[in-house]
């Protein structure tokens, strides 16, 4: 299809602080001379903090990288990893529509988007939160049919755990990516022939997944907000490409930001960021924040010993060892957790922040608690029941 410059554009755009000084960390790491090569990081970035990539913003990166305005363009409109036109608020899902996901029933899941998101791609739904569109081959084809949404793959679909997806990123949970019909990664369906004991780790799942799992920013944006958006040095209205270095006219920019802006910067940001910012020290810092109430908790399993955990989809042997520390055992127990409960629990997984909500351990434990089987907790797990 063509990928042309979006019809309505903003008059502007510039990086926040946060985001320029992660920016000035991207080029640094190329030789003088080849700046060009921090291309792709500084659209995607641009594309983080907008949403979607404007001219503008294809017209600072040039500014910031000392390059041709047509050589940006020329990225930007290639690949579809850039959205050349305003995309939901939550999401864009991009559906793969080449010949395995076809085969497999990608316009079965094109059907749904267009029922539930828009009639046309590139179009944001009513309630501003997701937009869609084909795209060609992502190189997961073992695992067709398969949608990109966010940053991550959702692979193995139907219809039906699409609309269960889209349900669940619409109630601000985000599901945990990789196939959604029980496989592990891309083996048979069937029992292994070989290699059958390819998770002697134990490891809940694959390496993409728990890669994804662990940064958490599926469809999380790096928007860069974390620093006042008041940047001095910008200029008024925030138009800063004529006082970048490398834009036409360029004037140089401050070397170090003001005390104020350092103190809320240093905090978070990595140290790939670099300068004055990510290396100002706070000047205090608040007492950790405790979120939710600890549940009832037990000093060992009731008579007969443990449920077995690991029955809930998104606890293996990790987890359970931490829920047992914890002094939770057994699936009523988890059942009867409130939201502030929940909340206790997701901040005190140390390493699995988060899990409970995102893999629904309690609509999981009140299926397996009344005598369910597991299959029935899997699908409520995956939010096939949020339709
Ligand atoms: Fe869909 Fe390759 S054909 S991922």
């Amino acid at each position: 299809m063509l990928r042309r410059l979006y019809k309505d554009q903003p008059e502007s755009f510039a990086f926040t602080a946060a985001n320029l000084e992660w920016a000035k960390g991207q080029i640094s790491k190329y030789p003088e001379g080849r700046q060009a090569s921090a291309v792709i990081p500084l659209l995607w970035r641009a594309q983080e903090q907008e949403g979607w990539l404007s001219r503008p913003a294809i017209e600072y990166v040039a500014g910031l990288l000392g390059m041709a305005y047509i050589r940006v363009l020329e990225v930007a409109t290639f690949y579809f990893m850039f959205q050349l036109q305003p995309v939901g608020s939550v999401a864009n899902i991009q559906i793969c529509g080449t010949t395995s996901c076809m085969i497999c029933g990608a316009e079965d899941l094109i059907a749904v988007c267009k029922e539930l998101i828009a009639p046309t791609p590139h179009t944001v739904s009513a309630d501003g939160k997701f937009s869609w569109e084909e795209v060609e081959c992502m190189g997961a084809c073992a695992n067709a049919p398969m949608a990109q949404i966010g940053k991550d793959y959702y692979e193995d679909l139907t219809p039906e755990v699409l609309r269960g997806l889209i349900a669940r990123f619409s109630a601000g949970e985000v599901p945990v990516p990789g196939p959604q019909n029980g496989r592990y990664s891309s083996e048979p369906l069937g029992n292994l022939t070989s290699l059958a004991d390819y998770r002697g780790t134990g490891a809940t799942y694959n390496g993409s997944v728990q890669r994804a799992v662990d940064i958490g920013e599926t469809v999380k944006r790096i928007d860069g907000t974390e620093v006042p958006l008041e940047t001095p040095w910008l200029g008024d209205g925030g138009k800063a490409v004529s006082q970048l270095p490398g834009a036409p006219g360029a004037v140089s920019a401050p070397q170090e930001a003001p005390p104020a802006v350092a103190a809320v910067a240093a905090k978070g940001l990595p140290e790939a960021a670099g300068g004055a910012l990510a290396k100002g020290k706070p000047e205090f810092e608040p007492a950790p924040e405790v979120l939710g109430v600890k549940p009832q908790s037990l000093e060992a399993a009731r008579e007969g010993g443990p449920d077995d955990l690991k029955l809930i989809l998104g606890i293996g042997p990790k987890l359970e060892e931490l829920c047992h520390q914890l002094g939770f055992y057994h699936f009523d127990q988890i059942a009867e957790w409130t939201e502030a409960e929940v909340a206790w629990v997701d901040d005190n997984l140390e390493g699995f922040k988060g899990r409970v909500t995102r893999d629904r351990w309690v609509a999981q434990a009140k299926v397996l608690a009344a005598g369910g089987s597991v299959e029935e907790a899997e699908k409520v797990g995956r939010g096939e029941d949020a339709k």
